[in-house]
């Protein structure tokens, strides 16, 4: 760990599937980040349980997670991998800060209203508190930089006010962090409904390829993509979403660029073209896949990351804890 690299910390929930949206989103960004920057991430089962969860499916989601990101090229080595629940100072530092944190501005949050609505019969204090849970996760390890998606930006802006909140009250504490919304360069979109995004909690799963996905299923799905009624293997998200969303998503799985993408297939049919990027995306997962069932069949190794990784979060966890607890006025032994 060096000092001066500065801290960034992100997360990411173990429900469902992932999808290439993620990958290309979140994952490779994490596998690129961790060079530059002294790296948290979690794998948040706590923000997980706020709605209801299988407990076998969390359980087994948990490690599939942990394995597809090593899989993937998270190293480690490199940074802290580590499971939520396996650092209490999370829940810990929450409730100092719940009291941070008003009932109304939490009622407010958007996405709080959205799942609120979804599962309108379990609204629990849990899901209301959710980003404070994730205020507490980023405060705790002095990030400076929390990369998310920008669905989150608005659990950022409270994190951001807490900490000023709690450090104009006392001295300063916290770092405030910065957030950074990952402009993915490419954004994915559903296969069959090109307005969307690709989604892995989509209504159709045809429209989202999982990493998970085996290749007949990714080559079915291509197979299925809306284009539309042209003819011509054009980047022009307007008019032609849906192609250009192909485009896209061949270009970031081939290496290519979109023009070099589109001089590759000029006079191609489309049938021929959602071939060629099905098979494209599907030898690109194929490694990863086996990658990570090589990953999943050695329970020791994962363990063993684990436990490390529980062990470098909570040490660094513990010193802003003691820290808080000092300054509000808990007693130490
Ligand atoms: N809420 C985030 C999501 O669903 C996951 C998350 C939990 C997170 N804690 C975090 C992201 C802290 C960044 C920082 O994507």
């Amino acid at each position: 760990m060096e000092e001066s690299k500065k801290t960034l910390y992100s997360a990411v929930q173990p429900t469902n599937s992932l999808t290439i949206g993620n990958y290309i989103g979140a994952i490779k960004n994490w596998v690129s980040l961790q060079n530059d920057y002294n790296c948290f991430y979690a794998i948040a089962n706590m923000h997980a349980i706020t709605v209801r969860q299988n407990p076998a499916e969390l359980r087994k989601n948990t490690l599939s997670l942990l394995a597809l990101y090593i899989a993937c090229g998270v190293d480690p080595e490199k940074c802290t991998l580590y499971i939520q629940s396996h650092v209490p100072a999370h829940a810990e530092l929450c409730w100092v800060l719940n009291t941070f944190t008003y009932v109304g501005e939490m009622e407010r949050m958007t996405q709080f209203k959205d799942k609120s609505a979804k599962h309108a019969d379990n609204i629990n204090m849990g899901l209301m508190d959710y980003p404070v849970l994730m205020a507490a996760d980023i405060l705790l390890y002095g990030a400076d930089v929390v990369p998310v998606g920008l669905d989150q930006r608005q659990h950022l802006e409270i994190a951001r006010d807490i900490a000023q909140r709690f450090n104009n009250v006392y001295s300063p504490t916290f770092t405030v962090p910065e957030g950074v919304y990952m402009k993915h360069g490419a954004k994915i979109n559903d296969l069959l409904d090109s307005t969307k995004k690709m989604s892995k909690s989509a209504e159709n799963v045809n429209g989202s390829i999982f990493l998970s996905d085996d290749r007949d299923t990714v080559l079915r799905k291509f197979k299925r993509a809306v284009t539309d009624s042209g003819s011509e293997i054009k980047y022009d998200p307007d008019n032609k979403a849906g192609v250009s969303n192909l485009l896209t998503i061949y270009s970031v799985f081939a290496g290519k660029t979109i023009p070099e993408a589109e001089k590759q297939f000029a006079g191609v049919g489309y049938g021929e073209f959602k071939l060629a990027v099905g098979e494209t995306v599907a030898d690109k997962l194929a490694p990863l896949q086996a990658e990570q069932a090589r990953l999943l069949a050695d329970k020791a190794y994962l363990d063993g990351v684990l436990k490390s990784g529980a062990e470098k979060a909570s040490y660094a966890a513990r010193k802003t804890l003691s820290k808080v607890y000092k300054k509000i006025g808990f007693y130490q032994i």
